[in-house]
């Protein structure tokens, strides 16, 4: 799909649950700051669709607030001329009548064939009924100009869900109209994969089974599930974070070259490589909830809903073969930190006589998702004014140190500029949602109901999960780690 120049377009952007959090604290707060950095399509119109009965300056002054606080440099004349153009619609998001009513206000704003992008900001249950519902009131077709649709995760709760949204979002929907949106492909870091592996010399020739020991994906929370248990309980940490957040980070390092940075180019190789992963074993799962979870608002007494799981899979093609990807995340742990670790082979030590059991520490490449944003290569070195001590030291790329000038933008002001002109190729397509749930699935039912499945450990807040994620990982002699990303690197 090629981007479009947008200054010259005139296009509406309609958001759904426009009274929620999420555009409070993220989609307006996006908008804004690409507006404040001139990039917004010339006469870009916001129109916020929600039940609650506000005028036009209600809703802006619900979404100002938002805008201060993810903008500490918030300016009040920027602001001003960000809300000339934002329009607020009353209605329900259940009522089929209600998008005709919508449709009728859009086409008194818009006055000449406009593009549109709905942003469904709304609970998951709405999806399916809103795309039925905007293309009985006429809202789909592109026969004057086009319409878009972002759709929010989760995407389903399982692979037949997700397929039958799939089928609802397609009915009425061509692929190239849906964004399904990931917020971590937005992220400066995990966007920067395919330029650190394709842009660079040093790191394709090593980056396959000849060099690489085992890749390790970490995305560790500190905080809870705060206000959340409603939602969480239900979701767990394989739906929240793994079907997603895991498996778009773990395809961008172990896909292919894409033939180009086409949406579509990028997309059949992160599928590809979804698609030939083993399916993992039981015992390759570890599964653990922080002690006091169950005292949350909004989570039963009795749950058995993970906070942390960690997983070894492997990837059954000519670059992976019997290299071991490890995934683990979890909520209540010692920090933030979202980490993709390479470890290499260890090189044939016979020259340096090391005593006994001393082995020198593998090489391996750190990338720092968040925070302290950066890559590090762990490398051996001689100790000055010794014989022949060895230890090992990092090469340091940090984002603050390299670009101290350039506040990292928040995802989705990357995410929504791109759907704005077009650009998908940071969104997940069907194919690969599918390919991911249908790893993710064997195993909630497998942990729902399988002899085989391993015990749910309660692990103590602040610690990194059960020991039972060390072990998974010992089994083949290797070891969790955390590469300067959020830790001090020693
Ligand atoms: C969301 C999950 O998708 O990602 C949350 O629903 C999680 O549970 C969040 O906290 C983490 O995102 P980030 O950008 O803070 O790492």
């Amino acid at each position: 799909m090629k981007a479009i120049n947008c200054d010259a377009c005139v296009m509406t952007v309609v958001i759904f649950g426009a009274s929620g959090d999420l555009t409070r604290r993220k989609l307006i707060p996006a908008l804004y700051n690409n507006f404040k950095k001139k990039r917004l399509p010339i006469g870009l119109r916001i129109v916020g669709f929600a039940r609650r009965d506000w005028s036009d300056d209600q809703f802006r002054e619900q979404l100002r607030s938002g805008v201060k606080d993810a903008d500490p440099a918030f300016e009040v004349p920027v602001w001003n001329d960000f809300i000339q153009n934002i329009r607020y619609v009353q209605g329900d998001m259940t009522n089929p009548g209600d998008y005709r009513k919508l449709d009728a206000a859009l086409a008194d704003m818009e006055q000449e064939p406009t593009d549109r992008l709905y942003y469904l900001a709304t609970a998951p249950e709405f999806y399916g009924p809103a795309c039925e519902h905007l293309s009985a009131a006429g809202m789909t077709a592109e026969t004057r100009a086009r319409r878009r649709i972002i759709i929010e995760k989760p995407f389903g709760r399982d692979l037949d869900s997700a397929r039958e949204l799939n089928r609802q979002v397609h009915a009425v929907f061509a692929e190239h109209q849906v964004y399904r949106i990931d917020h971590y492909l937005g992220k400066e870091t995990a966007q920067n994969i395919l330029f650190l592996r394709f842009a660079n010399t040093f790191f394709e020739p090593v980056w396959n089974r000849r060099y690489v020991a085992n890749v390790q994906i970490t995305v560790a929370e500190s905080v809870d599930v705060e206000k959340r248990g409603g939602y969480y309980d239900k979701a767990g940490v394989l739906r929240d974070m793994f079907q997603n957040h895991l498996m778009q980070l773990l395809a961008l390092v172990a896909m292919e070259p894409p033939a180009s940075l086409d949406a579509d180019a990028i997309r059949n190789e992160k599928a590809k490589v979804l698609a030939t992963i083993r399916p993992i074993a039981l015992d390759d799962t570890v599964r653990g909830q922080y002690q006091g979870y169950r005292a949350s608002e909004g989570v039963v007494p009795n749950s058995k809903t993970p906070t942390f799981a960690a997983i070894k899979l492997f990837i059954d093609n000519w670059r992976w073969k019997g290299v071991p990807f490890y995934l683990r995340s979890g909520k209540a742990m010692p920090a933030k930190s979202s980490a993709i670790i390479v470890e290499f082979q260890p090189p044939p030590d016979v020259i340096f006589n090391l005593g006994g059991s001393q082995k020198f520490t593998p090489n391996f490449l750190s990338i720092c998702i968040q925070p302290d944003e950066g890559i590090h290569l762990r490398f051996e070195t001689k100790v000055p004014d010794t014989v022949a001590d060895s230890r090992s030291v990092n090469m340091s790329y940090s984002y603050l140190e390299a670009f101290p000038d350039i506040v990292l933008p928040d995802a989705y002001e990357r995410l929504l500029l791109d759907a704005l002109k077009g650009d998908a190729s940071l969104f997940t397509r069907n194919d690969g949602i599918e390919a991911a749930w249908r790893l993710i699935d064997p195993i909630l039912s497998g942990w729902e109901s399988s002899p085989q499945a391993p015990p749910l450990h309660a692990y103590p807040r602040n610690s990194w999960g059960p020991a039972a994620a060390d072990k998974l990982l010992a089994r083949n002699g290797h070891a969790w780690r955390i590469g300067c990303c959020g830790l001090p690197c020693d």
